[in-house]
């Protein structure tokens, strides 16, 4: 990261009580006043020459209301005090200092309990949390406690906590503390600094919560440097697979809780009529979307995909999930159905935002796909395509209810990387049902995405898991 000068106008760092859950809960969201408060810039006797020498009378909900437009990353600034115990504090005021020598910096409120036991060893770790760490978050953010009784956490070379699942910790010698009114600025030298889960931070911004999200795929290279290359070696086959199928032929990456559509390839004659999808589109990373990413991972992240189905999902639909998870190992690709479902979903998204938890579609998105069954990737829940006679129907699948809403939309089958791991997952999408109707000489599309994706499985140097 570039070095940046200390930010002094994190809302917190001026406002002590701006950080309190209760402050922060009914904090400062959402948009200003109308018209510039009493004290704002512009206002009557703010600002005139000749008042400079006096301390500027702002209001401090409205300065905190101004300073809350900045968004700041949220991290925990954690050590042992001298008795050993640990100890943290929830700061949104860190920031890098110095690039040479290395230094950090942020700003303790002066009536912080924690931060004297920790500056009173000269050793601190800060913390940086990942996206979905809110409640960590809050655990610091609250004054004193045991703050680490519900919190694994392993000791960084200095000693002091680092938590798990943040994602990124950095280890500081204390170097400096100056008074900058009611807080401190303090300057850690970075001793150790590595990085955790690969994870999205955490965000705060007008008292609430969020996450960082990328106005363009070219923004999130880092990230899908992988796939994009991936893609482009995927796109003769994509191609040639829409042309011959006349179907849309799309590839699409998992990132974070997010799945990413990253290549597509539309025949000249498509059938469908419909626009073709976006390259860029995101759509949320639940269950029970996304199986043909999912079902060859590894415990961790299979389970990671089955919390996001909630905690107050039904008891029996992880089982259910885990089920649609081993039929489509089992068959090598995943399915998706249902005309209505799928024509809901693209008006949603074709309105909205649905990365952008203010717009109504963020929800509206959510919702949809939560409304589907467990079984709606299974391909068990569909017979077996049938090429030439286009009779194939979902009507004896598990879940099927006859009908548009079991209509076959899609085919998904996995592109696997050189560890065994799914970059890409391929898709046909406009597989109308009946399945061999779609297929021009009667090709079964099922065997012929199969086969691309394998090809391009190949040219990767990747390997199936088996
Ligand atoms: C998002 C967020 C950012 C915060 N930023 C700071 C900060 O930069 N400096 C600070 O002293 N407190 C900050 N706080 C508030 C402290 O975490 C809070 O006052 C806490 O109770 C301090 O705990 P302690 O008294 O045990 O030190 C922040 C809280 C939140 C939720």
């Amino acid at each position: 990261m570039a070095p940046q000068p200390p930010n002094a106008a994190h809302p917190d760092a001026a406002s002590p009580t701006a950080a309190s859950p209760t402050a922060m809960s009914a904090g400062p969201a959402g948009p200003g006043p109308a018209g510039p408060s009493p004290t704002s810039p512009g206002s009557e006797g703010q600002g005139a020459a000749g008042q400079e020498a006096a301390a500027p009378a702002i209001d401090t909900g409205w300065f905190r209301q101004v300073l809350g437009n900045f968004p700041t990353g949220v991290a925990v600034v954690t050590g042992l005090d001298k008795g050993g115990a640990p100890v943290g504090l929830a700061v949104g005021s860190f920031t890098s200092a110095s690039l040479d020598p290395p230094l950090v910096a942020f700003f303790p409120d002066r009536r912080s309990s924690s931060w004297p036991r920790i500056a009173a060893t000269g050793r601190f770790c800060v913390n940086i949390l990942g996206y979905d760490q809110e409640s960590v978050c809050r655990t610091f953010a609250v004054r004193g406690g045991d703050k680490f009784a519900e919190l694994p956490w392993r000791p960084a070379p200095s000693g002091a906590p680092i938590l798990d699942g943040a994602v990124a910790w950095i280890d500081c010698d204390l170097e400096a503390v100056h008074p900058a009114g009611d807080h401190d600025l303090v300057l850690g030298l970075v001793r150790v600094l590595d990085v955790g889960r690969s994870a999205l931070p955490l965000v705060f911004f007008q008292g609430g919560y969020g996450r960082f999200s990328p106005l363009s795929l070219a923004a999130w290279e880092g990230d899908l440097a992988v796939q994009l290359r991936t893609a482009d070696l995927a796109r003769p086959q994509m191609e040639e697979l829409a042309a011959r199928l006349g179907a849309e032929c799309v590839a699409s990456a998992a990132v974070g809780d997010e799945m990413v559509l990253v290549a597509n390839a539309v025949s000249g004659s498509s059938p469908s009529g419909e626009l073709p999808t976006r390259v860029g589109q995101r759509i949320p990373f639940l269950p029970p979307l996304g199986t043909a990413f999912v079902a060859w991972a590894g415990e961790l992240a299979r389970r990671a995909w089955l919390d996001r189905a909630g905690r107050d999902c039904p008891p029996g639909t992880a089982r259910a999930l885990e089920t649609t998870l081993a039929e489509v190992r089992a068959a090598g690709y995943a399915v998706g159905r249902g005309a209505g479902w799928h024509g809901e979903l693209n008006t949603v998204l074709a309105k909205a935002d649905p990365t952008d938890p203010a717009d109504p579609g963020h929800d509206a998105v959510r919702r949809l796909i939560r409304a589907l069954p467990p079984g709606y990737e299974s391909p068990s829940a569909a017979p077996t395509p049938t090429s030439g006679d286009g009779q194939a129907s979902l009507e004896e699948g598990r879940g099927a209810r006859g009908g548009r809403e079991d209509e076959l939309r899609t085919v998904s089958a996995p592109v696997f990387g050189r560890d065994g791991t799914v970059v890409l997952v391929l898709t046909l999408i406009g597989v109308h049902g009946p399945l061999g109707a779609t297929a021009a000489g009667g090709e079964d599309p099922v065997a012929a995405l199969r086969a691309a994706a394998a090809t391009v499985t190949t040219a990767l140097g990747g390997h199936h898991p088996g």
